[in-house]
């Protein structure tokens, strides 16, 4: 079914800085005219993306981006890596993009992340538009300007903050994306209803499961970028000593400890977030402030969409504890945790025992 039209958004970063998040009937379209206009500018346009995407539209590569230098990596994080980097860096050079060049990152959170960094770091920064695939890229990772990659010591750990010149967003390239990535994808969507919109979160409830075709899916996708939009333009580097940025981390204090313990790949992200929702409603509805039936409607709504809300083998309470005290997100030594007040309504807080903790890592299965 073809969607109507959804009016398109600006992620406004202060200092008249802003840029557009285009809802656009088809990405391709929107491409072949990056393609004509940057044909009669002086600059060279490249693309950034991954095998899986070039698989599933090869009428994209074999005709509109013929002509255009095409950088492709594996999909999966591991491409998140310097080496990839270097590669890349190589491969700007080879085709001499100079300042007047831009980039195209199309693809999921990995390329994103990747050509954004390429993109802030060659020639000291060059122009990128993001083309988000998957539905994390479409509501997350593509808006907000974070760009990075992998080290050894941890994921994200190099990077800047730099925008795009655009987010061009077209839900019918969701069509092509894994059932399991939709799904992981769901668990962020779900994060913004619980993390600042209770209605969204409603909606979530009453509409029957979504899916790429599904008529409401435009409109939820553009209020989480309406959210997540509003968030970064009140803390755009994550700076605020509260709240702030660092809300749109609910579930991944949990979530990226147990992508961690279990090991990369285990867990889609998504889904490591969706168990780390559940511990930390556990955690929210310990200290008093949700209710028992607020815990179950939230994992009602994860399992409606087959997302794991408890740990899918044994990891260790003590090891999950530790890799969270290391998360890059740790402030002077204390984990700072995003926990609910209601549903809709979250806040950050480092008043959190360590028995608590342990007691909600038990219970979403951890020994
Ligand atoms: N994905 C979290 C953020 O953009 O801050």
């Amino acid at each position: 079914m073809r969607h109507g039209h959804t009016q398109d958004l600006t992620v406004d970063i202060g200092e008249g800085r802003s840029y557009p998040i285009r809802f656009v009937q088809d990405a391709k379209e929107v491409l072949a005219k990056l393609v004509t206009d940057q044909a009669d500018s002086s600059g060279k346009l490249a693309v950034i993306t991954d095998m899986n995407l070039q698989l599933a539209h090869p009428e994209l590569f074999e005709q509109l981006l013929k002509e255009i230098p095409t950088f492709v990596v594996s999909p999966g994080e591991p491409s998140k890596s310097v080496q990839r980097l270097g590669e890349l860096w190589d491969f700007l050079a080879q085709i001499q993009l100079d300042r007047q060049g831009k980039l195209v990152a199309l693809g999921g959170g990995v390329i994103g992340d990747l050509a954004g960094f390429a993109a802030a770091s060659f020639l000291r920064g060059v122009a990128y538009y993001q083309v988000p695939t998957s539905l994390l890229a479409m509501v997350d990772s593509s808006i907000g300007g974070k760009t990075g990659i992998n080290i050894s010591a941890g994921k994200n750990l190099v990077g800047a903050f730099y925008h795009p010149e655009e987010v061009l967003i077209d839900t019918r390239l969701l069509e092509s994306l894994p059932a399991t990535e939709f799904s992981a994808g769901m668990a962020e969507v779900v994060k913004y209803g619980l993390l600042g919109d209770l209605g969204l979160f409603q909606k979530l409830e009453d509409l029957d499961r979504l899916h790429p075709q599904h008529p409401e899916l435009p409109s939820v996708i553009r209020r989480c970028c309406e959210i997540k939009a509003q968030v970064v333009r009140d803390d755009e580097r994550e700076t605020s000593s509260e709240g702030g940025r660092a809300l749109l981390n609910l579930g991944h204090t949990f979530g990226h400890a147990i992508e961690k313990v279990a090991g990369y790949g285990v867990y889609l992200h998504g889904e490591a977030v969706s168990i780390g929702m559940i511990a930390a409603a556990e955690l929210s509805h310990r200290k008093g402030w949700i209710s028992m039936d607020d815990c179950d409607r939230i994992r009602i709504l994860l399992e409606r969409y087959d997302l794991p809300v408890s740990l899918q083998e044994k990891l260790l309470a003590e090891d999950l504890l530790n890799s969270m005290k290391r998360d890059k997100k740790v402030r002077s030594g204390i984990i700072r945790f995003v926990a609910m007040r209601n549903l809709g309504d979250s806040f950050t807080t480092s008043d959190v025992d360590e028995i608590l903790i342990r007691n909600c890592l038990t219970s979403i299965g951890a020994v």
